[in-house]
């Protein structure tokens, strides 16, 4: 539904809305008749898809610039925020972890800081089944004990913690989601993931289908898996941001803090990801085995029942097929057949 010509029911900013979830979050919010105003520094983000199919207004700029933050609010009436802007790779974090530290808890308190001193108390989080660590069952719920095993999911469960004091010093509500594996595109092939340095399996495996890449890696086929590779919970990217717009609405309607997985509760092996893109794209590649890594956990699945009875949300894509099918027209329409 395109509600462009009936009155905003409010303003969202949007940070790190030129990258992959938050340009799908910022799609949903103008289809649900929000106005939406991205912040983005572009270290991986997009502003040919803001300013082409997005149309929204972009401010180009850092999340940890308070000066920044504080001029953008005084001259727009913001309601509501969703904060998609982090990095966001585990290995690098591990690393690397200052840069982790830095962008995604200290960026995220200079945003939080300024958010409340310019009295906006609803906030949409990017939290991540990262912050669970080795899960103790499966599939995993939202009540599972956290305990991270990467500098990444550390940096996401710390600004979990801070939204609980905030909300008890300074009244700010949050939804925070906790996402498994990101996936698919947006059907219509407008959006998708277009980073530079990719290490999302969908995106490695479809382009090497392109031939862009000489061969897809499986790390590791003796897990206790059903067919030996790992098993990961994939959710589509629209239906993701379908729930960002939910979140609003709930806090828009005084609901209290919450935290929710947002997974399929079905887990896909990475040979079933494999061979469903190579039905799907009719393509034939090389599929190299390698040893396993450090830190992958056989199986990652979660349990979204609580998003469901609470927000009413249900994943509309949740068949590989169909994410794989919208990731593949994303790709040929971003980089040619
Ligand atoms: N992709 C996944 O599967 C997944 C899973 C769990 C959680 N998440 C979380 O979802 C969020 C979005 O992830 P994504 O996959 O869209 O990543 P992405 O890299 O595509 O998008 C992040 C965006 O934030 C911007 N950004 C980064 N640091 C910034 C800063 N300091 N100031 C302003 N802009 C900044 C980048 O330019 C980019 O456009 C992240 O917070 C990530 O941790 C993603």
């Amino acid at each position: 539904m395109d509600r462009n010509n009936i009155a905003a029911q409010g303003t969202v900013l949007v940070t790190g809305g030129a990258g992959y979830i938050g340009s799908h979050a910022a799609l949903a919010l103008k289809q649900a008749g929000y106005d939406v105003v991205i912040l983005d520094d572009l270290s991986c983000g997009h502003q040919d898809l803001v300013d082409s199919v997005l149309k929204v207004e972009l401010i180009k700029g850092d999340i940890s610039d308070r000066s920044l933050l504080d001029q953008l609010f005084r001259d727009r009436k913001i309601d509501g925020i969703m904060h998609f802007a982090a990095y966001i790779e585990v290995g690098e974090s591990v690393r690397d972890p200052g840069k982790y530290y830095q962008n995604n808890v200290f960026g995220t308190l200079t945003l939080l800081e300024a958010a409340v001193a310019a009295d906006i108390d609803k906030f949409i989080f990017s939290s991540t089944c990262a912050t669970y660590g080795v899960p103790e069952t499966l599939p995993i719920p939202d009540d599972h004990p956290q305990n991270p095993v990467s500098p990444y999911g550390t940096s996401k469960l710390m600004v979990e913690q801070i939204l609980d004091d905030f909300e008890v010093a300074h009244g700010t509500r949050s939804v925070c989601f906790r996402y498994f594996n990101a996936a698919g595109a947006d059907p219509e092939g407008r959006l998708g993931e277009a980073r530079a340095h990719e290490t999302h399996l969908v995106p490695l495996v479809l382009r090497t289908a392109m031939g862009k890449r000489d061969f897809i890696s499986i790390y590791g086929t003796d897990y206790d898996t059903p067919d030996g590779t790992c098993v990961r919970d994939y959710i589509h990217v629209s239906d993701l941001a379908n729930a960002h717009v939910l979140g609003l609405q709930y806090l828009l309607k005084g609901g209290k803090s919450t935290k929710f997985n947002l997974g399929n509760g079905n887990g896909f092996s990475v040979k079933e990801i494999i061979e469903a893109s190579k039905a799907i794209t009719g393509k034939e590649f090389t599929v190299k085995v390698d040893d396993r890594r450090p830190g992958d956990a056989p199986t990652l699945v979660g349990s979204a029942e609580r998003a469901t009875t609470i927000l009413g949300w249900q994943p509309k894509y949740a068949d590989i097929d169909s994410i794989i099918a919208h990731a593949w027209k994303w790709h040929q329409n971003r980089y040619g057949a």
